[in-house]
């Protein structure tokens, strides 16, 4: 299949219209925490942070979608909106269900144009890779029970999507504009990343990062950086592994893994271990005792 024509739009539109999962956040099956477990879970120290970043990215997707011409792919966007404020509503329950304080944060009003769309683009494609390494290693350590876990998976999963979906848009959209000579291609991704890192999407309020600490932190205190790479770069693999063969992935981020990987090691990535579903065993169980 030739990229930038419209059998890659419809393709990359399609999938990802056709994997929308429809659920609402409030009637998954949460399930109670003992006393140790819910402690650990309120002390993780990005909860404002994360809810204020699906908020103002399912505002920014919205808006964004308004300037869209072509219909398939306004749909599209569309659905990433509706899964943007499904996060939101997902992070916000589960603070009220767990009893977690966790201040709301400024969201202020976005900018949507498609300069933004692509900072914020790349900038999703950072967190998924980085959101990978943490879920992972939460997964090995058995810090939550699977169907917590299973949730998560999910999110995740979506955000995947979105970056997939990103990917193929940019470069469809690159590849009609004339713009996709691989080394331009590269230095432009490079530069929406860098954007994405400093904070320059439109007038985003300027949050810092909080920092891992208390709990959270002895939790993980044996992760290296070399292991953080690895348990990233494997999720990545099993996770992309799910998405159509046709559809581009996110490379850059994967590739500037590996490359910080081999510098600070000479031990290749590890291979990824079999890992449960936990997202479908949850559903599963749901079903079973329905
Ligand atoms: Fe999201
Ligand atoms: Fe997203």
């Amino acid at each position: 299949m030739k990229l930038g024509t419209p059998e890659h739009r419809d393709l990359f539109c399609r999938q990802f219209i056709e994997t929308h999962v429809s659920f609402d956040p409030e009637r998954l099956p949460w399930p109670s925490l003992d006393g140790e477990t819910l402690a650990l879970l309120r002390a993780f120290p990005f909860w404002s942070y994360a809810e204020s970043i699906e908020a103002r990215s399912a505002r920014m997707v919205e808006l964004f979608a308004h300037t869209i011409d072509d219909p398939l792919i306004k749909e599209a966007i569309n659905v990433q909106a509706v899964e943007e404020y499904r996060h939101e509503r997902l992070m916000s329950h589960v603070l009220s269900f767990y009893g977690v304080e966790a201040p709301a944060l400024p969201v202020g009003e976005p900018r949507a144009t498609r300069e933004d769309f692509y900072v914020f683009g790349f900038g999703e494609c950072t967190d998924v890779f980085i959101g990978f390494g943490a879920f992972s290693l939460a997964r090995e350590k058995e810090i939550f029970p699977s169907a917590l876990l299973g949730i998560f998976e999910q999110l995740l999963f979506e955000e995947a999507r979105h970056v997939v979906f990103f990917t193929n848009w940019w470069r469809y959209e690159e590849t009609r504009a004339g713009r996709d000579a691989p080394v331009r291609r590269t230095i432009e991704a490079l530069k929406y990343h860098a954007k994405a890192a400093l904070g320059t999407v439109g007038d985003a309020p300027k949050t810092p990062m909080p920092k891992l600490e208390g709990r959270f932190a002895e939790v993980f205190a044996d992760v290296t950086p070399v292991r953080f790479l690895q348990a990233a770069l494997a999720e990545n693999r099993r996770v992309m592994a799910k998405v159509d063969p046709r559809l581009l992935r996110p490379a850059l981020m994967p590739t500037l893994g590996t490359l910080a990987l081999a510098g600070l090691s000479v031990l290749p990535p590890r291979a990824a271990p079999p890992v449960r579903d936990l997202w479908k065993e949850t559903f599963e169980r749901q079903t079973v005792a329905a």
